[in-house]
Formats: structure tokens, C-alpha cells, sequence
């Protein structure tokens, strides 16, 4: 079960309950049904049984009455006490034929047969003296169905003897016989009394119920209406003699009367040897009926036949049958509904799980955006809610983490540019503190030697005339000692470290002033200067004659990278964040090498190699600095160079500079 996913579970689950459900009601269903027909059934042969009772005692009672009726006529008191039975005969003949009747015999107050319908009546043998001597007796009218044996009925007549007369027929359930010769009758006998009220003889009448089927097919035809199914009967009679069929309605195969067909031996030990109703399913003749049993007594109250009425078991099974596949057929269609219904509904469970299970992947990979979409309101709606919730929570808390990620990375960018700045700066300060000291000390030494060496040099070349040959060295060694004068200066002015003296300035007058200094300067180099210098710019704290030098050594240099004619631009703007004026000194000159960029700011360093000394940007570079601004170069070789200078603006600077000057002074 652990491995089976939540959806087959859920089927499982709900196609066990419908099963076992499905199961429960078709066999409690069937059940039901069958027993309820069944049980119909039974209750309608009960009652069925009740009516072919009640033929069977109106005909007893319409017999008794004509036996009765017909005793009374004085002709039979006439023929009695007179003894004429001559046209006797010839009366009850009549008689008998219309209340059809099989018997009709007088009888003398001793019971003997004084006439008999039929006249070969054996006139000494007492055809049924039972009824007779009971009748004798009480002096009361008296019916009663009996049986009659062969004898007595050759007796009577040799056609009732006949017509008694079955042969016994073998079925599968019922015991085997050759044939029975008795009959059975419904006889009545009535007190015959004379003119003077005393008992003088006894009228009997009799009908044989062998192969008499008015009785069955009366009941028949009044509770069957001659119903068939299938071409057989539904409803049938039977009157039997002891376990035989005597009087019947029920068919053979071959469409005859089962008379001489016998009843199964579990009817016949129930019925006839105990007495005992039977109702239920017996199998009559050929088919299966639903039966209803009861003892026929006699006189005596002795059991001498049966009354059946049965109805074929067929059509109800059928309607059974039908019920059931109808029954069937509902289950069937319940449990495909019901199956759909639980696949649907497992699902509208499983899918919205599906859902968050990969959502809750996503997640897991980092996607924070992805949402379950879930229309629901129930529990899984509620928990896609707060599934969806606990993302977008996620997802702002991720968002805040990776700005603050970003923020601390630009701060470590910042923090490590700062420092390489500061080291940047560190290294140049030092070199030129170390610089300006041993420059200080040369200088010093070698500037008062060297100046001598120059003022006795011109003194010397004085002196001498011009055309003599030691004038023209005399004049190089000039030239040079100029040169290293030139050198010790520019030495003294670098170490020298004046203090600054910040006061507020417009820079671009700075420009302007600088620009009119190198005027010649210009004009002999035929360089353009193109100006685009923004007005609006605050004014700042700064050392105008310092800056003136920074500006003209950068100027300067421009100037000796256009080889003759080019173009400089200068410019002032104020930088973004408004904290800094930022001034650029753009020219389309030689341009520096990649290898020399990071050298230019280097003191001694140079390219000018016969009259740069390689200090102009390390002065320049200090005197910035000093300013707490910035200087850099930017260059292409053969396109020009950008030497960008930014000053800054605010408070700070006026501070800073106030600091620096007492450090300074
Ligand atoms: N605008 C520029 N274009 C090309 N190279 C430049 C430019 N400015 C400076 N340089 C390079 O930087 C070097 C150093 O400049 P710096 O001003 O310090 O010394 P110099 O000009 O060589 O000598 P000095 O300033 O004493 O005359 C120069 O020799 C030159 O090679
Ligand atoms: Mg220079």
C-alpha cells in the first residue's frame, strides 16, 4: 500500500464500497423479490384452494338437495308403503338424468335397494350403506364423499364401473401401479317418511367424480378465466382418490388428462397419510407448480383423496427472472455511475495535489513566482491558499535578500576601489615625500655650485670674442647648466610644498586666465581650443594659482602631443550627483600607450626627452590631491587623450582644505 500512489488508493477505496455495496443490496434484493412472488404466489393458491373448496361443497350441497326434494315426492312414499316399484324405475331414471346424478337408488328402512336407476342393480347388495345406515339412524339428510369399490360399482352399473375403472400411470415422482378399480362419489341419502311421519326407507344419489371434470373445470374457469402462458394453463384442479388423479385439468405432455398420474410421494405421505395441508413448489405431472394440497375426508372423517389447485410455477419465475435482470441491470448501471462519480471525484483530489506537488518542486528549485491555480473552497482550495501565500512570502523575502546581496557587493566594489585608491594614493604620497626630501637636499647642494658655475660661464663667454672657438662650448656648457638649473627649480618648486591658500573661485575664470597665459603658447603650436564650459557652476574653495599650474602643465602637454595642428577641447560640467565640478582636457594628439598610462603621474617620468623633466603631472598630481580631487588620464594611441579632473564642491571641501592648510602651515 506504500507504494500506491493517493489517486488508486481513493479509487480502490470507493470501488470496494460500491462493490461490496453493489454486492450487499443485489443478493438482499433478489432474495427479497424472489421470496415476495414467491410468497404472492403462495397466499393466491391458498385462496385459490378456498374456492375450489367451496365448488366442491356447492356441488355437495345441490346434490344433497335434489336427494332431499326428491325424497319428499309422494310417489316414493306411494311406491314405498304400497311396495309398487314397477314404474319406479322409469321415474328415477328420469329424475337422475336431470339432476345428473350417476346413482339414484330407494332403499327400504333395512337398507335394501328396493329400485335403482340403473335396474341391474344387484337389488340385495347395500350400495353404500355407510351414508345409509347413518341416515337410518339419524332420520337426517346426509352428504358425504366416499369411496366405492369396483364390485359395488359393477353392481350399480357396468358403465360406472367403466368409468371408475384408471389405469394407474407412472410419472418420474410418483410409485408405480398397474390400475384401481374403485371409484369415488359424492353421495347424499335422504330419509324417505310415510303419510303417517314414520320412517319407511332412504333415497340415495351418488355422482362418480371419475373422469367427471365439471368440478375441476367449474373451479378453473371461475378463478383461472382459462389463463394460459405459453400455450399451458396456468391455473389447474385436481380431485384425487387416495394419491391418484381422478378428476384433473392438469395436462399431460401429450396435451391429454393426467387421469391415472399419481401425486409426488413427499404430497402424498403429508397430506394423505398425515393430514397436513401442503403448500409450496411440487412437481405435478411434467411441470413445476406452486400447489395447494387438503385432505378430502369421508363420512367417517377418514382420508380418502386429496383437492389440489396449483398454478404453473413458470411465469412467476419468469417475472422473477425479469425482476431480477431489470434488478440487475440497475446494480450495474449504479456501479458504473458510481464508478465514474469516484474516478471524478479522486480526481478533483489528486490533481489539485499534483498541482502543489510540482509547484512545491519549483519552490525547491528556487521559482518563487510560480502559482497553483485552484478555484476550490474547500480544504485543498484553503491549503493552495496559503501554499500560494507562503511563496509570495518567500518570494519578497528572496527579492529584499538578493538586493541586499547586490547592495553589499556594490559596497565591497566600492569599498575595494576606495581602498586601492587610498593605496594608489598612499604609494604616489610616499614616493613623493621621499622625492620632494631627496630633491630638497640635492637641489639645495647643487643649486648654489650650479649658479656660480653659470654666473662665471656668462662672465667667461663675456669676455671672450666672438669668433674664438672656446666661445662655442662655452655657450653649450651654458645651454646645459641652464638646462640643469632648469631641473634643480622645477626640483625645488616640487619639494618645496608651498601651503595652499583655498578661497572661493570660479573655476572656469581659472580656465580663462590659464588659457590667456598660453596664448603664445598656442598660437605657436596652431592648436584649436575649442571651450564648452557650463555657467552655472558654484564656486569653489580652492588655490587659484595652484590649479592655474595644474591646468597650464596639462595644457601644455596636450599641446606637445599635437605634432602640428589639432584641436583641444576643454570643458566643465558639474558630475551627476552634484558633488564635484568635473573638467576635461580633451585633444586628438599622439596619445598614450597602454604600457605608459599607469605611468604618467610618475615623477621623472617622461617622453619629452630633451625638454620635459617628467614632473609636470606628479606636481600636478599632488596639487590636486591637496584639493581632495582626482586626476586621471584616459587615451587612445593615435587618437588623443582626456585628462579628467574633478574638484569637489560641497562643505566638506572647505573644511578639508582648512585642515590641510594647518596641517600644511
Ligand atoms: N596630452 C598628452 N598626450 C600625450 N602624452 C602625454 C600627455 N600629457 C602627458 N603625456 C605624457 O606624460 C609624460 C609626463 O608628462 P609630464 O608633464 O609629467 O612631463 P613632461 O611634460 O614630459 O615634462 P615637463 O612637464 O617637465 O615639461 C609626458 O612626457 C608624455 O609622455
Ligand atoms: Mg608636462
Amino acid at each position: 500500500m506504500k507504494n500506491i500512489s493517493l489517486r488508486a488508493k481513493l479509487i480502490l477505496g470507493f470501488s470496494s464500497i460500491i462493490l461490496i455495496s453493489a454486492f450487499l443490496s443485489i443478493v438482499t434484493g433478489i432474495r427479497l423479490i424472489g421470496n415476495t412472488i414467491i410468497k404472492q404466489v403462495q397466499v393466491k393458491v391458498r385462496l385459490d384452494l378456498n374456492s375450489a373448496r367451496e365448488v366442491y361443497q356447492t356441488e355437495c350441497i345441490k346434490i344433497k338437495n335434489s336427494v332431499r326434494l326428491t325424497a319428499l315426492r309422494y310417489f316414493i312414499k306411494d311406491a314405498i308403503e304400497k311396495s309398487n316399484t314397477l314404474q319406479l324405475g322409469v321415474e328415477l331414471e328420469k329424475i337422475r338424468k336431470n339432476e345428473s346424478l350417476d346413482i339414484l337408488n330407494i332403499m327400504d328402512k333395512n337398507g335394501r335397494i328396493l329400485k335403482g336407476s340403473h335396474h341391474s342393480s344387484n337389488m340385495e347388495r347395500n350400495l353404500d350403506n355407510r351414508i345409509i345406515a347413518r341416515v337410518l339412524e339419524s332420520k337426517i339428510n346426509i352428504v358425504s364423499t366416499e369411496i366405492i369399490s369396483g364390485e359395488n360399482l359393477k353392481n350399480e352399473s357396468h358403465e360406472l364401473a367403466q368409468r371408475a375403472r384408471i389405469r394407474l400411470i407412472p410419472t418420474s415422482k410418483a410409485k408405480s401401479a398397474s390400475e384401481k378399480k374403485s371409484g369415488m362419489i359424492i353421495g347424499a341419502a335422504s330419509p324417505v317418511f310415510g303419510y303417517g311421519g314414520e320412517l319407511i326407507g332412504v333415497l340415495f344419489g351418488g355422482k362418480l367424480i371419475n373422469k367427471n371434470f365439471d368440478i375441476v373445470d367449474k373451479v378453473k374457469d371461475t378463478v383461472y378465466r382459462g389463463e394460459k402462458y405459453k400455450g399451458k394453463d396456468v391455473g389447474t384442479v385436481t380431485i384425487f382418490q387416495n394419491d391418484v388423479r381422478i378428476s384433473t385439468n392438469v395436462k399431460r405432455s401429450d396435451g391429454r388428462r393426467a387421469i391415472g398420474t399419481r401425486v409426488s410421494q413427499e404430497v402424498y405421505e403429508q397430506v394423505v397419510k398425515k393430514g397436513i395441508p401442503w403448500i409450496g413448489r411440487a412437481f405435478v405431472v411434467n411441470e413445476w407448480y406452486i400447489t395447494a394440497y387438503e385432505p378430502l375426508r369421508n363420512l367417517n372423517r377418514k382420508i380418502i383423496g386429496m383437492i389440489y389447485v396449483g398454478m404453473l410455477e413458470a411465469p412467476y419465475k419468469d417475472l422473477k427472472n425479469r425482476v431480477m435482470i431489470t434488478f440487475l441491470g440497475i446494480a450495474l448501471i449504479s456501479v458504473i455511475l458510481l464508478s465514474i462519480i469516484a474516478y471524478s471525484t479522486s480526481k478533483k483530489i489528486t490533481n489539485p495535489l499534483k498541482k502543489l506537488l510540482f509547484a512545491t518542486k519549483k519552490v525547491t528549485e528556487g521559482d518563487f513566482s510560480h502559482k497553483v491555480k485552484i478555484s476550490t473552497n474547500d480544504e485543498i482550495g484553503q491549503l493552495t491558499d496559503s501554499f500560494n501565500k507562503m511563496t509570495s512570502e518567500l518570494q519578497k523575502v528572496n527579492k529584499k535578500y538578493l538586493i541586499l546581496n547586490k547592495n553589499l557587493e556594490k559596497k565591497v566594489r566600492e569599498k575595494s576601489i576606495e581602498l586601492k585608491k587610498a593605496q594608489d594614493q598612499l604609494i604616489q604620497a610616499e614616493k613623493m615625500t621621499s622625492l620632494g626630501k631627496l630633491s630638497a637636499g640635492i637641489a639645495h647642494e647643487i643649486n648654489n655650485p650650479l649658479t656660480s658655475i653659470l654666473i662665471n660661464a656668462h662672465l667667461i663667454s663675456n669676455q671672450l670674442k666672438e669668433k674664438e672657438n672656446y666661445k662655442e662650448n662655452l655657450d653649450l656648457i651654458i645651454d646645459e647648466t641652464s638646462r640643469c638649473s632648469k631641473i634643480v627649480k622645477s626640483l625645488l618648486e616640487f619639494s618645496k610644498q608651498n601651503p595652499t591658500e583655498k578661497n572661493l573661485a570660479d573655476i572656469n575664470d581659472v580656465i580663462e586666465k590659464t588659457l590667456l597665459l598660453l596664448k603664445n603658447h598656442v598660437l605657436m603650436h596652431k592648436v584649436k581650443i575649442k571651450k564648452d564650459l557650463d555657467t552655472k557652476l558654484p564656486m569653489i574653495m580652492i588655490d587659484m594659482n595652484k590649479i592655474e599650474q595644474v591646468f597650464a602643465n596639462v595644457i601644455i602637454n596636450a599641446m606637445e602631443a599635437i605634432s602640428r595642428q589639432g584641436n583641444l577641447s576643454v570643458n566643465s560640467r558639474l558630475s551627476e550627483d552634484k558633488q564635484f565640478i568635473e573638467i576635461n582636457f580633451t585633444d586628438n594628439g599622439i596619445g598614450i600607450s597602454e604600457e605608459n598610462i599607469g605611468k604618467i603621474f610618475d615623477p621623472f617620468f617622461t617622453t619629452g626627452r630633451q625638454t620635459g623633466t617628467g614632473l609636470g603631472l606628479s606636481i600636478s598630481y599632488g596639487i590636486i590631491q591637496q584639493h581632495n580631487g582626482s586626476i586621471h588620464a584616459q587615451s587612445k594611441v593615435g587618437k588623443g587623450t582626456t585628462i579628467i579632473i574633478s574638484l569637489p564642491v560641497n562643505k566638506i571641501n572647505k573644511k578639508n582644505s582648512k585642515e590641510e592648510n594647518n596641517n600644511e602651515i
